[in-house]
């Protein structure tokens, strides 16, 4: 049997990457995901090859009203909310001098707003259900400066209310037996990520450099292990933590 057996899932970002690693692996545990995500056409086909125990969903996580719809109608149709992943984000890449606060607020209104009407949202359901787990994913970004090379002021800022955030929930829902954790990632082998190696080569060397066990860098895979732990009920004692998964960068 499988640690996520007949569990209902809701995973963000589920279109790519990431979030796509984190539905398989949940699906292959035994769950029942719903993914969404803000491509329409490319979380519908990522969802597809998962057969009948996986639902695509098209979601802008920003939005407020849309949130509370998609939750009631995943109770509706499956009974019940377990899990909850935020997964969901965006980058940005400019330093503080060059950022607007207008461009800072795009980057917190998803990250940090999208993470927190999840939550807000969910915790209802997963008292109604008796327990819940909650997975935030955050970013080594969110404990050094300097990780998310340059993207700090925003995207890091973000993260770091992510990461409070998580907190808060852990300590206030612990009596309704709701877990919340954050994963913070170092460097993911993704298109995205490949794209910015490619472009400035010198950040993969860095990269190299602050990532010291041999790999430098984790599959997507490396990171959905431990979001199924922690999902999981082998998690059951385990809230408010932080799991780096990242190489050896905060070994610094
Ligand atoms: N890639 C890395 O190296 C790395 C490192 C540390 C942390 N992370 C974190 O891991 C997570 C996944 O990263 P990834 O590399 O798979 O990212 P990605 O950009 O490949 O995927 C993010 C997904 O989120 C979706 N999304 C963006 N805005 C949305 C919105 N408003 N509503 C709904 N969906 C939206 C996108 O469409 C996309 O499918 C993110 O939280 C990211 O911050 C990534």
């Amino acid at each position: 049997m499988g640690s996520l057996q007949n569990k209902v899932a809701i995973v963000t970002g589920a279109a790519q990457g990431l979030g796509t690693k984190i539905v398989e692996l949940f699906i292959n545990e035994g769950a029942t995901v719903v993914g969404i995500d803000i491509q329409e056409d490319k979380i519908k086909q990522a969802m597809e090859q998962f057969g009948d125990n996986a639902r695509g969903k098209v979601l802008d996580i920003s939005n407020d009203g849309a949130w509370q719809e998609l939750i009631n109608e995943t109770v509706e149709e499956f009974g019940k909310l377990d899990i909850l992943v935020n997964n969901a984000s965006i980058m940005s890449r400019k330093g503080i001098l060059e950022l607007s606060g207008e461009e800072y607020m795009n980057v917190h209104s998803v990250n940090s707003l999208g993470t927190f009407l999840g939550i807000k949202y969910a915790i209802p359901k997963m008292q109604e259900n008796g327990s819940g787990s909650i997975v935030n994913i955050s970013s080594i970004g969110a404990l050094a400066s300097g990780a998310a090379d340059g993207g700090d002021a925003a995207y890091g800022a973000s993260k770091g209310s992510v990461t409070a955030l998580t907190r808060h929930v852990a300590h206030y829902f612990a009596k309704d037996n709701i877990r919340a954790n954050s994963v913070h990632p170092g460097g993911i082998q993704t298109d995205m990520l490949q794209e910015v190696f490619d472009a400035n080569p010198e950040l993969w060397e860095k990269n190299k450099e602050n990532s010291p066990l041999p790999n430098h860098i984790s599959d997507a895979e490396d990171i959905a292990n431990g979001v199924v732990f922690l999902a999981s009920d082998k998690a059951r004692t385990i809230t408010g933590e932080q799991l780096v998964i990242d190489n050896g960068y905060m070994t610094h």
